[in-house]
């Protein structure tokens, strides 16, 4: 059995700091919003190279949170991908926004800017919410010149892209650290994960950080006095404890997926299977931290063979994401139809995820890759 994702190896090895950890948070008897959650937001803030974080209850919240404390209004629109988790489109709908999708970049499966910039042309937009998918970073130097030739807002979705990097103006920068804000999810698979929910806002902007923090406390600022009505959004203590032990590795962990990357690529080419998948390019910063390791099969047959015959051999796999959101019965009434986006419609028959985390082992990955051509010859 070789599964999508496996917390239990990792479990082992810092079992006794995660323990004692959680124990510490109780004996204290200060388990919400307490100096653990403090703590976390100084490390995420400081890894990010930003000014402040604000601790939340998951990376959901964390967009729903940001998008309102970055002042979105009733009707605004705001550019996104259809190619992403559902909660990045419904942030902006829980916001009474309009989402407008534009197809991705066939290569990276992420945002196209190119299109982005086409509707900044043509219609007064809000923001746009770009996602570093699967980890990938998007372009952070045309991320900036968009948002500055078209004074709009950026929210960095960055649920699957801790420590991601791209490069502004000469310089090595993490993902996270160009938008207005940007966000975190904590969700136990993410890269950096608690065995629970979590979320975090990180933003250099005073205003978004003092509303945030409202924002997550019913909109109060001061206990009881509440200035707008906000949410219960708050980050536990035993979370934000066991993120911090967590933390002290995520560098390390990070590695271990971009290695796993190679050999998977090692394997794919030396097996000449004729499948698509991620590049490695040699670049001196991490421009992919791989929180998902995603293959693109000719087509949606093949696709759905081979993932049978993985599963059959007890290999997890997952496809992300099946439905395009600009084609999910919820969003009907935006009036995209099939066809719209032929990119995303087409990722969404033809990708695969395949198993990557930190303790996924050579063996491991050679059999994969061996079953992968198995399941496509049969
Ligand atoms: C791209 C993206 N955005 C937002 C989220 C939401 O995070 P959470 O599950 O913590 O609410 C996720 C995670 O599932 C995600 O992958």
């Amino acid at each position: 059995m070789i599964p999508l994702f496996d917390s239990t190896k990792q479990y082992k090895e810092i079992k006794e700091e995660i323990l004692s950890a959680i124990n510490k948070v109780i004996e204290s008897g200060r388990v919400i919003l307490g100096e653990e959650v403090k703590k976390l937001e100084k490390n995420i803030a400081n890894f990010i190279g930003v000014k402040h974080g604000i601790g939340v209850a998951n990376g959901s919240d964390a967009l729903v949170i940001a998008l309102r404390a970055m002042g979105i209004k009733s009707g605004d629109k705001v550019i996104t991908t259809p190619y992403t988790f559902f909660a990045t489109a419904s942030a902006i709908v829980r916001n009474n926004g309009v989402p407008i999708f534009v197809d991705v970049d066939k290569e990276t499966y992420n945002i196209d800017l190119n299109q982005v910039e086409k509707v900044l042309k043509k219609e007064k937009i809000f923001g746009i919410i770009p996602v570093h998918l699967f980890g990938q970073t998007v372009n952070l130097e045309d991320l900036l010149f968009l948002k500055e030739k078209y004074g709009i807002k950026i929210l960095e979705d960055c649920a699957q892209s801790i420590g991601s990097e791209g490069i502004v103006n000469g310089e090595i920068r993490k993902s996270g650290s160009v938008g207005d804000a940007a966000i975190f999810s904590f969700f136990p698979t993410k890269n950096l994960g608690t065995y629970g929910d979590g979320g975090m806002i990180v933003t250099n902007d005073e205003k978004i950080y003092e509303n945030s923090k409202m924002l997550r406390v019913h909109g109060a600022k001061k206990k009881y006095f509440h200035d707008v009505v906000g949410y219960n959004s708050r980050l536990d203590e035993i979370h934000a404890a066991i993120l911090n032990v967590k933390f002290k590795y995520l560098d390390k962990w990070t590695e271990k997926r971009i290695n796993i990357a190679s050999i998977y690529a090692k394997y794919f080419e030396n097996w000449k299977l004729s499948i698509k998948y991620p590049r490695i390019l040699k670049k001196s910063f991490k421009y992919h931290v791989f929180h998902q390791y995603v293959v693109e099969f000719e087509n949606n047959k093949i696709r759905e063979k081979v993932k049978e015959h993985l599963n059959k051999e007890g290999i997890g796999t997952s496809i992300y994401y099946p439905v395009p959101l600009h084609l999910q019965k919820c969003f009907k009434n935006l009036g995209y139809k099939k066809g719209d986006l032929p990119i995303s419609e087409k990722l969404s028959q033809t990708t695969l995820a395949l198993p990557i985390f930190p303790e996924l082992t050579e063996e491991e990955i050679e059999k994969i890759v061996f079953e992968i051509k198995r399941g496509s010859e049969v």
